[in-house]
């Protein structure tokens, strides 16, 4: 009884957040509970899990990331129907955009409800921190992510040191100016996007039937495939605030036009997948 009441507790609070539990519910939770961070880490698996959208596998994946700010930002994973399975997105790179999105630069543990799998290894492992990361194994193990990922191929080897969540931000200008608040989103997401590969910053902004705004940016990676599209991400901000795809009404992409790819055609079409109802509006950006 105790323990549901907890969960809705738990699940209320990552809501109303937007992805994440702030430092000083955790702190009570860490208190009332008279448990370690990691065993409260492994204890939210199952309610995070829940989250998990997965009209393909039916397989429910939950994760979560520490910061160094306390907060713990949650994510699940996401498949779409009728876009090919490379599209769809693992828990631990929805927790990690969660992370990105309310602007924490550090995190210093990642816990999965499952083993974290080759292609979210390689995610994290374009972190300042990357191979010293701390991963909690579904069992309560810690491991790092060297010894998780040995050998990797990371930024280092394309010469880059590898910055994802404290990058500097881009200063973006649109080419076509607007004062539409979902547009000034997408630019603010797009500023804050992680594109040190392609220069193709982007980001994405979402509106809601009651108003509400969600907003995701772009991931690269270095070794390219696992990279995080702005849309995917601002679906993770959508799920993990309790709301649904069929609420989306609009949707906005701000894209610089600078960089090397482009992603306006995969952008149209996965938003009509998953929110078939939403228009969309590109706008198309420069480096200032
Ligand atoms: N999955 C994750 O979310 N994380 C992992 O590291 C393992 C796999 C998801 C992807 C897909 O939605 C489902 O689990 C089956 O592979
Ligand atoms: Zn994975």
């Amino acid at each position: 009884m105790t323990v549901n009441l907890q969960s809705e507790q738990i699940h209320h609070q990552i809501k109303q957040h937007g992805g994440y539990l702030p430092v000083d519910i955790v702190q009570e939770l860490l208190a009332k509970n008279d448990m370690t961070i990691d065993q409260l880490l492994v204890a939210l698996m199952s309610i995070i899990k829940e989250s998990a959208i997965m009209p393909i596998s039916h397989f429910k994946v939950g994760a979560a990331v520490v910061g160094a700010t306390g907060n713990i930002y949650t994510g699940a994973n996401q498949e779409y129907l009728s876009l090919p399975l490379s599209q769809a997105i693992h828990a631990e790179q929805s927790a990690l955009a969660m992370a990105h999105l309310h602007g924490e630069t550090e995190i210093t543990k990642l816990i999965a409800s499952e083993k974290p799998c080759g292609h979210c290894r390689q995610f994290y492992y374009e972190l300042a921190n990357g191979g010293s990361l701390d991963v909690v194994m579904p069992d309560g193990k810690i491991e790092t992510l060297s010894h998780l990922l040995p050998h990797a191929f990371g930024p280092k080897e394309l010469g880059l040191a590898g910055v994802l969540l404290s990058a500097a931000s881009q200063s973006l200008k649109l080419k076509l100016s607007s004062d539409e608040e979902l547009v000034t989103h997408a630019l603010q997401a797009a500023e804050k996007s992680y594109a040190p590969y392609s220069k193709s910053y982007c980001g994405a902004a979402l509106r809601a039937r009651d108003g509400k705004i969600y907003r995701g940016s772009y991931l690269e990676n270095a070794v390219f495939n696992p990279s995080l599209p702005a849309l995917q991400a601002a679906f993770v901000h959508v799920i993990q605030s309790g709301a649904s795809f069929a609420d989306i009404t609009e949707a906005v992409i701000v894209q610089c036009e600078d960089g090397a790819v482009n992603h306006v055609a995969m952008s149209e079409v996965t938003l009509k997948a998953v929110c078939g109802a939403a228009s969309l509006q590109i706008f198309a950006a420069s480096r200032r």
